[in-house]
């Protein structure tokens, strides 16, 4: 008998990432458990995604909510600890960059606990973002490290991680986005969410963007020039709220906060969008795939293929208003669409499905 595969799950992100992985290893007939560590823990933010993506109710919520760094990440590792110990995992699997990331890897590796990372390698060199410490960490602790861009193999590589543990395999998110594409229903969500023909779409929720009052302002003043072009709709994440309104942000009438959207209500609206506006990961990604001009208020990317292989940007404040105006007016044809990135093709959780298999049989056999 295999002893279970566990996967650690904690922010919306996770979720989109994990349900090719949980359904590929399904029909390998693995087993395996969810353990949610609930660093997110509203209705729209996760159990929606759990519903949407068909992935199983978490066997576990260690409902770890929201604190400093410090006390997220150490009440998820004391809670882990418990799991891991309780359910001896024959591997731990863990997604992306948040806090609940690092927490379970740093306790599976204490455990002497083999940890496989989904999007290892990706950097930003950029050590203020809490993510890139997340990552860089996660990476060092793990024995199987699945990649979604070459750049990032090569980063690992840097940073001494023996190859033979590196595969790159493509985007999981990809093919969770490939795999909805059907119930993407544009034109309905445009009208639940009374819009007009032409929209862009806003989403922030990095603390580079929206902790600090002034910076949220100047924020907020562009989105209002933005919007001079475009109706802007924002669903708000919980985190930039309160600034973001104290900054006057739905002052204007054409600019539509609206609360968290799920994962298929906001992929659709992002799909029909004349251009997005983000500093999240995962949409510089989804608009690449979608070919949708994206706008990333950051001064760098930890996914620099959505720049060379799609359609983002990064921008600076003072850039975003002629960028935004330049992209609603000037619409993308077919003949702009650049080429894919290579393996963002739908089939990554099969990939590191299979990968999966490989290691745990030659480790039964060993
Ligand atoms: C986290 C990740 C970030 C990821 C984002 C996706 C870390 C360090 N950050 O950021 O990389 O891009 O998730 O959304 O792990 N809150 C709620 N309800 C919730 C969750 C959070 O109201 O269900 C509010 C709380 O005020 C909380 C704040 O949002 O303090 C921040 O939540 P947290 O999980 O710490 O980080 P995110 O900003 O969501």
């Amino acid at each position: 008998m295999l002893a279970p595969i566990v996967h650690v799950l904690g922010a919306r992100p996770n979720f989109v990432k994990a349900a090719p992985v949980i359904d590929a290893l399904r029909a390998a007939r693995y087993p395996q458990s969810v353990v949610h560590t609930g660093q997110h823990y509203d209705e729209r933010l996760s159990d929606v995604f759990f519903a949407q993506l068909g992935l199983p109710e978490p066997d576990v919520n260690l409902g770890i909510g929201s604190g400093s760094h410090a006390e997220q990440t150490a009440a998820a590792m004391v809670g882990l600890e418990r799991e891991f110990l309780a359910r001896s995992p024959g591997l731990v699997v863990v997604y992306g960059d948040v806090n609940s990331t690092l927490a379970a890897a740093l306790v599976a590796a204490k455990l002497h606990l083999p940890v496989a990372h989904v999007e290892a390698g990706l950097r930003s060199f950029d050590e203020t973002m809490p993510e890139e410490i997340n990552r860089r960490l996660t990476d060092q602790l793990c024995e199987l490290l699945f990649t979604t861009s070459p750049e990032a193999v090569g980063h690992l590589v840097n940073e001494g991680v023996d190859l033979a543990r590196v595969h790159f395999v493509g985007n999981p998110m990809i093919d969770t986005l490939l795999a909805n594409l059907d119930r993407f229903d544009t034109e309905r969500v445009r009208r639940d969410q009374a819009l007009p023909d032409r929209y862009a779409v806003a989403t922030l929720h990095r603390p580079a963007n929206v902790d600090d009052p002034e910076v949220a302002s100047t924020l907020v003043r562009a989105l209002h020039e933005v919007a001079a072009s475009a109706d802007v709709v924002i669903p708000v994440h919980p985190r930039g709220r309160a600034t973001l309104e104290a900054a006057g942000l739905s002052r204007d009438p054409r600019v539509h906060v609206r609360e968290p959207l799920s994962y298929v209500e906001f992929v659709a609206l992002v799909r029909g969008a004349a251009a997005v506006i983000t500093d999240s990961g995962g949409v510089q990604e989804e608009t690449t795939v979608l070919g949708v001009p994206c706008l990333t208020l950051r001064p760098n990317t930890e996914r620099p293929i959505t720049i060379s292989h799609g359609t983002n940007r990064l921008v600076t404040y003072q850039e975003l208003v002629p960028a935004a105006r330049k992209a609603i007016e000037e619409p993308l044809t077919e003949a702009d669409a650049p080429e894919r990135p290579p393996l963002w093709d739908g089939r990554a959780g099969a990939r590191i499905a299979s990968v999966i298999a490989a290691w745990m049989e030659r480790d039964v056999l060993r």
